[in-house]
């Protein structure tokens, strides 16, 4: 089923997929040991409980699969926020606050929707030239890159290389990575390491009002003896911060594109009430989420859902056939922009997204722009060619006409 997952039909249309998996329980073994969940409310359990953890390093220590987890990609993983525990985590959480707040998302909304006016001029020039354009390429990619890249102040000529390492680095997240996918993401883990090294280097000769030079100041206090230990923390939160959230926000914006054009309907409906933005950019979160999996650790023995998992055991949260459970979400292989249903696109617990506000706001600023000024929008061509991945879905080309 994993294999099926990751093919272009099961990219396509994982729908299928899920409901063999749903027919297998909510708690499916995996032939390597760990096990799938599948239900809504035992998915809800492991993200929030406290008897889940993050695959921490020192659980990474104790695997006896040297290639996968001591591989040096994976490595580089295993101080960023997501691969924490208290009391480290709760430390790294504190220092970055709550950036997204209501205040602080108003703060940067002009700057998004100012992205959002001159990429739509681009998909415009695109269309008129060509009759055709890759809204991926042209728009979904960007607008990410463009968001964070002006909030932690990311020099635009930067902005290519940066995506480049983030898609490649990406293959040591994945749940079952090959040798050659790992070494694909080790070279671009030098170049990524290389490249926020120097940025904080040259930031913290320069520091200013910005978000990246007050971390500077929190972490230079917190290890005011030691610039390494504080070089280290800044370079895992600027690295992280970035990379969690440029394929996941390109993904949520080409997905509810998608979604809405299969239907022309569907188009024309929002066109015409466009008071309901967010709730298609829910409802595309929990059709089909970004992320389709994530992992924790069983602190204990424990028993989920009826099956014993021992300590040490790992669990593999399936996002999709989660929001696919018809016991939460009634009828779920229907997109209904008006179902307000339940989702855990974003995590769940001490881990919840940092960037959830930021995300949501590109995607209803994005759409906003789009409905005014492309009403005819229509998908050409076959649809959107996925990456075969697993854990980070990525679309990598999605033609549009109008
Ligand atoms: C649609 C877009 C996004 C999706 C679907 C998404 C999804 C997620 C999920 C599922 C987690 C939990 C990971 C875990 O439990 O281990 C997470 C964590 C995180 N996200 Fe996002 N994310 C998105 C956008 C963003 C953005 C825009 C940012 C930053 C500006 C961001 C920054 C983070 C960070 C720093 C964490 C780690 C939090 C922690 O472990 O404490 N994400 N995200």
């Amino acid at each position: 089923m994993v294999r099926r997952l990751r093919s272009p039909e099961g990219q396509r249309d994982p729908l299928p997929v899920y409901r063999a998996f749903q027919e297998l329980g909510d708690v499916v073994p995996a032939p390597w040991g760990g096990h799938f969940v599948t239900g809504f409310d035992l998915a809800d359990q492991v993200l929030r409980g406290r008897g889940w953890l993050a695959p921490d390093i020192a659980w990474q220590e104790r695997q006896p699969d040297p290639a996968r987890w001591h591989a040096p990609a994976t490595r580089e993983m295993s101080r960023t926020l997501s691969r924490l525990n208290a009391p480290e985590h709760t430390l790294q959480r504190r220092s970055l606050g709550n950036p997204f707040g209501r205040g602080a998302l108003e703060a940067v909304r002009p700057a998004v929707e100012e992205h959002v006016r001159t990429l739509l001029d681009r998909l415009d020039r695109e269309l008129r030239a060509h009759g055709r354009a890759d809204f991926a390429a042209v728009v979904a990619d960007r607008l990410p890159i463009r968001t964070v890249g002006g909030w932690l102040g990311l020099p635009e000529r930067d902005h290519d290389r940066i995506l480049g390492f983030t898609h490649r680095q990406v293959f040591a997240q994945e749940l079952l990575p090959t040798r050659s996918e790992l070494a694909v993401s080790e070279a671009a883990t030098l170049e990524m390491r290389a490249y926020f090294s120097a940025l904080i280097e040259h930031r913290r000769a320069h520091l200013g009002q910005d978000v990246l030079s007050d971390w500077i100041r929190f972490w230079d206090e917190q290890h005011a003896d030691d610039r390494d230990a504080a070089d280290q923390a800044l370079y895992h939160l600027t690295m992280f911060v970035t990379i969690a959230s440029l394929e996941t926000t390109a993904t949520l914006l080409s997905t509810v594109v998608r979604l809405l054009l299969a239907d022309p309907a569907r188009w024309r409906q929002l066109r015409e009430n466009p008071r309901h933005v967010d709730d298609a950019v829910e409802e595309a979160l929990r059709y089909d989420p970004p992320i389709w999996l994530n992992s924790r650790i069983a602190a204990e023995d424990t028993v989920l859902g009826g099956v014993p998992v021992a300590k040490d055991g790992m669990v593999h949260v399936l996002f999709g056939a989660a929001h696919h459970d018809p016991r939460r979400n009634p009828d779920p292989g229907t997109f209904d922009v008006l179902r307000r249903g339940a989702h855990l696109a974003f995590g769940g617990g001490v881990h919840y997204c940092l960037g959830a506000g930021l995300a949501r706001l590109e995607a209803g600023a994005l759409l906003t722009g789009l409905l005014e000024r492309f009403p005819t929008l229509r998908s050409a061509g076959e649809g959107p060619v996925y990456a075969p991945r697993l854990v980070f879905r990525r679309i990598t080309s999605l033609e549009v006409t109008t």
